[in-house]
């Protein structure tokens, strides 16, 4: 293995080699993708009374039919997907985050494919080199190497997770708020959060939800959601405030990042997620290009032209698509959706709602983070 390879972090001791030479073995250590596909079920495990009571009481919380195939349901002032909720009750009841754990958070459509593909190439790095052969990102989708918990927790497979090796990579669309005190008020844990111009969060939801529920014609069904805050990981607005005010209270364990500036500079952000979680890269290795070697790994065109990722792999009942997580990857693709007194109306809610915050979607560029 090269030299500058070898990086400063105590997390990255693995030696490594380029895809050009014999690859070998590489040893255990976190992050490891998920050594079973969350939407597995323990049998045992839902029969679980705590999850059938968690189950029970899911199904008396104030409810909301969705686009996609399943209904909402109000838990704590958040509006979740319905069979999620026992699971936000599991972690709430019983989640053991250890030092090093790193969660990917963010509301749905605003990245999180993406943030998952970086976070976890950037963390792996030293056992897989973004240039491997067999790096798990060319074979997995980045939804099978970094799990939801709350996806994992609803199926009973919550105490796998303490089956994987440290540093445990793992994903929430949970809010702040609902977060476990375990996790909030943990220096130990790190979040890394992700968001988007809500209007570009929208139009990415309506045309998944159209993948899934071809019925689904019209933007408007999902738009009186969006803006009364009763949409699918809503009120966005307290979404994304919940995770900036707490990254502006404690930088050093939440970082906030936002899909427009990622696309923007992928290589400064990818430089500040591994400094962050910290694993920075040396100079060795920025030498030798491996930031852009994981930018490029992850990028929508490699990962979304993987076989993996294509739209007949993995058609088990109950998963998404997997091709669905990756549609056109850019900024403002809202104006070919929405008409402008729609996204006027979006803005004016959020500006409304973020006024005061120091955060706002109305000027991408001249916003500054803490
Ligand atoms: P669009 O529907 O606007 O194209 P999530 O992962 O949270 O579900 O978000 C999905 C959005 O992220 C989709 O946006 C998808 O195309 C985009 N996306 C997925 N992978 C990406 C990547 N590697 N780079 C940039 N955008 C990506």
């Amino acid at each position: 293995m090269p030299d500058s390879l070898t990086t400063t972090s105590q997390h990255i001791s693995q030696p490594s080699t380029m895809a050009s030479t014999k690859e070998p073995e590489p040893s255990v250590t976190g992050p490891v993708p998920l050594p079973f596909k969350d939407a597995d079920v323990d049998d045992d495990a839902v029969q679980d009374p705590q999850l059938k009571e968690y189950k029970r009481r899911a199904s008396e919380l104030p409810s909301n039919p969705t686009r996609l195939r399943t209904r909402l349901r109000c838990y704590q002032g958040t509006w979740v997907l319905e069979q999620w909720v026992p699971g936000i009750m599991a972690i709430q009841r019983g989640f053991a985050p250890r030092q090093g754990d790193v969660i990917v958070a963010s509301p749905p459509k605003c990245g999180t494919t993406w943030l998952k593909a970086l976070t976890f190439a950037t963390m792996a790095r030293g056992v897989y080199p973004p240039t491997h052969a067999a790096h798990p990102l060319l074979r997995l989708n980045p939804h099978d190497c970094v799990p939801f918990m709350e996806n994992l927790f609803a199926a009973g497979l919550g105490s796998k997770m303490d089956a994987l090796p440290s540093p445990r990579v793992m994903a929430t669309h949970m809010h702040h708020s609902v977060l476990p005190a375990s996790i909030r008020a943990n220096p130990e844990c790190k979040i890394v959060y992700i968001c988007r111009d809500p209007k570009d969060m929208l139009v990415s939801m309506w045309h998944f939800a159209r993948r899934l529920r071809p019925d689904v014609r019209l933007l408007d069904d999902m738009f009186e959601p969006a803006c009364d805050g009763s949409g699918l990981s809503g009120p966005i607005w307290n979404h994304v405030l919940g995770y900036w005010n707490a990254s502006k209270a404690s930088p050093e364990t939440v970082l906030f990042l936002r899909y427009e500036e990622m696309l923007r500079d992928p290589v400064g952000n990818v430089k500040k997620l591994a400094h962050f979680v910290r694993q920075p890269f040396s100079p060795a290795e920025e030498e030798a290009g491996v930031v852009t070697d994981i930018v490029g790994l992850c990028s929508f065109e490699k990962l979304k032209n993987l076989e993996v990722n294509m739209p007949s792999s993995d058609v088990r009942e109950g998963n998404f698509p997997k091709d669905s997580y990756f549609r056109r990857g850019v900024t403002r693709d809202w104006a070919n959706h929405m008409t402008p007194e729609m996204a006027a109306r979006l803005d004016a809610v959020m500006e409304e709602k973020l006024r005061g915050s120091g955060l706002s979607f109305s000027s991408l560029l001249r916003d500054r983070r803490p």
